[in-house]
């Protein structure tokens, strides 16, 4: 291959004329401009650069062989070459080395929250939007922790709490506790190693990890990162491409995944205003701003429009002849749905409203559980032994996942905190996260008066007033704490 120098790539900045360098080969971009997925600005933004950096987070590995066609590849950048490129530091670069350098200390964090103020700090402001974000009024995103603030607990005394025992078996895995880190997309948003850092963490650990279609990493570069005795799972997304689907269910299987769960609550992207905004406000040439694609949608909807708007019950039948794992549907938000999949033959759900990041006003998992369980008891189903129910959104303490166990679920997914911890402190931080998990659950089982998993029942939690919905001033809330404000161009900025 043609050895190309920096200064050359350099030249072509142009629309008419753009490359750009991305794992050290050189791509001229120019044709592909337009169609980009992802929109124009971001492509002329790394014009004659090295864009690497910006690409990997969000494109899957093969892409570039899968959308460019050979003749695009102009030729391979010298390593030492590029390293001898003169960096500058732009002002958000400089601001977050600084945060980086300043973080507190790992022994500093107590609880999974302070993962999440670290990471608002450390993380680009890209990679922020897209992780922290909820769909619309973020109303649903910000239920999922509060409904848990509606049960309360009846602690039992006098029980011999000298010893817990929280492991306990999901899909007939043992595991050191029922949680799992469910799959959470774009990895190496927060981290260079991406989706790798939670496999590791969850191998040291003794914890079950979901792998995401959506991974920065491939899946076999996740798989490989495994030990050989851990469980991976794997949430799908299904493909209008039936055959593509396919074969990726059955080179999971061949390569040990233990539980397919299948994605059922995004047949559209939500809204994400807030990595919308960011995305859209992402620096650029004036000359872009007149781009005639809509592609501001943020980076969610741009990597997936792949996603079968057509899937339903009966393709359940399907998967089955395609597969031995066990399904599962991921995102079941009623019980009418929990007793569907038990009637389709899956072998469990996850209750689960994508983290706040679909449907605004869909309940929390914890609020429904209770309702989800009386119906599949009532049509003959025995959640303890037949049919597994997990739940997943705002879980962020020992005493959530006691409640979630006490109201009937086998496990609970918890997905933006070790993303959170994964941002500011690696491998050690989702290490850390999950012995913060087992110390609050283990204190509270102990507290609880129930030293096994098998002790935790419906009596020990008082649900009274878990559909007494509170409503916030959404409007004030997100003004305050989490929306990203307007930012006026123009005329508009001299008003
Ligand atoms: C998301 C998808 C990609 O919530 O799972 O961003």
């Amino acid at each position: 291959m043609k050895t190309v120098s920096p200064a050359e790539v350099a030249k072509h900045k142009s629309k008419s004329d753009v490359w750009v360098i991305i794992h050290g080969k050189v791509y001229d971009l120019t044709k592909f401009l337009p169609e980009h997925p992802g929109g124009q600005k971001i492509i002329m933004k790394y014009a004659g650069r090295d864009a690497t950096s910006a690409f990997e987070p969000i494109h899957p590995p093969d892409i570039i062989d899968r959308f460019l066609s050979p003749e695009v590849c102009m030729g391979q950048v010298d390593a030492a070459a590029l390293d001898a490129v003169e960096k500058v530091e732009t002002e958000e670069e400089k601001k977050l080395r600084i945060a980086r350098e300043n973080k507190p200390k790992l022994a500093e964090m107590y609880n999974s929250f302070d993962f999440e103020s670290v990471a608002k700090n450390v993380l680009k402001p890209d990679a922020w939007a897209y992780y922290s974000s909820g769909s619309d009024d973020e109303i649903s995103m910000r239920e999922n922790h509060n409904a848990f603030h509606r049960i309360w607990l009846r602690p039992r005394v006098m029980v011999d709490v000298a010893k817990i025992n929280m492991s306990t078996q999901m899909l007939g895995t043992k595991v050191s506790m029922p949680l799992y880190i469910t799959a959470t997309a774009l990895g190496k948003l927060g981290h260079p190693d991406g989706e790798k850092v939670l496999t590791r963490a969850a191998g040291k650990r003794d914890v079950i990890q979901m792998i995401p279609t959506l991974a920065s990493c491939s899946f076999d570069e996740i798989i490989d990162a495994r030990t050989d005795s851990q469980t991976q799972w794997l949430q799908l997304y299904v493909n209008s491409d039936r055959a593509v689907t396919k074969k990726f269910v059955e080179h999971a299987e061949n390569r040990g995944i233990k539980g397919l769960f299948i994605t059922a609550d995004a047949p559209q992207l939500g809204r994400r205003e807030k990595d919308m905004r960011q995305k859209y406000s992402q620096e650029a040439p004036d000359e872009m701003d007149n781009e005639t694609v809509n592609r501001d949608e943020g980076a969610a909807r741009a990597i997936s429009s792949f996603i079968d708007p057509s899937l339903n019950w009966k393709d359940v039948a399907w998967f089955k002849s395609i597969t031995k794992m066990p399904i599962i549907i991921k995102g079941v938000q009623t019980p009418e749905d929990a007793v569907m999949a038990w009637r389709n033959g899956c072998a469990g759900v996850v209750l689960s409203n994508h983290g706040g990041r679909q449907l605004d006003f869909a309940p929390s998992s914890i609020e429904i559980l209770p309702e989800v369980i009386d119906a599949l008891k009532r049509e003959g189903c025995d959640p303890k032994k037949d049919f597994d129910v997990y739940i997943d959104g705002g879980i962020r303490r020992g005493s959530d996942i006691f409640k979630a166990i006490a109201l009937g679920a086998k496990g609970c997914g918890i997905g933006r905190p070790f993303l959170f911890a994964m941002s500011g402190y690696g491998d050690q931080g989702v290490e850390r996260l999950l012995e913060l998990y087992q110390n609050e659950l283990e204190m509270c089982m102990r507290l609880m008066g129930a030293p096994t998993i098998a002790d935790i029942t419906p009596e020990m939690v008082d649900i009274r007033n878990l559909k007494d919905h509170f409503v916030s001033n959404p409007t004030d809330y997100l003004a305050k704490h989490a929306y990203e404000k307007m930012h006026p161009r123009g005329n508009l900025s001299k008003l």
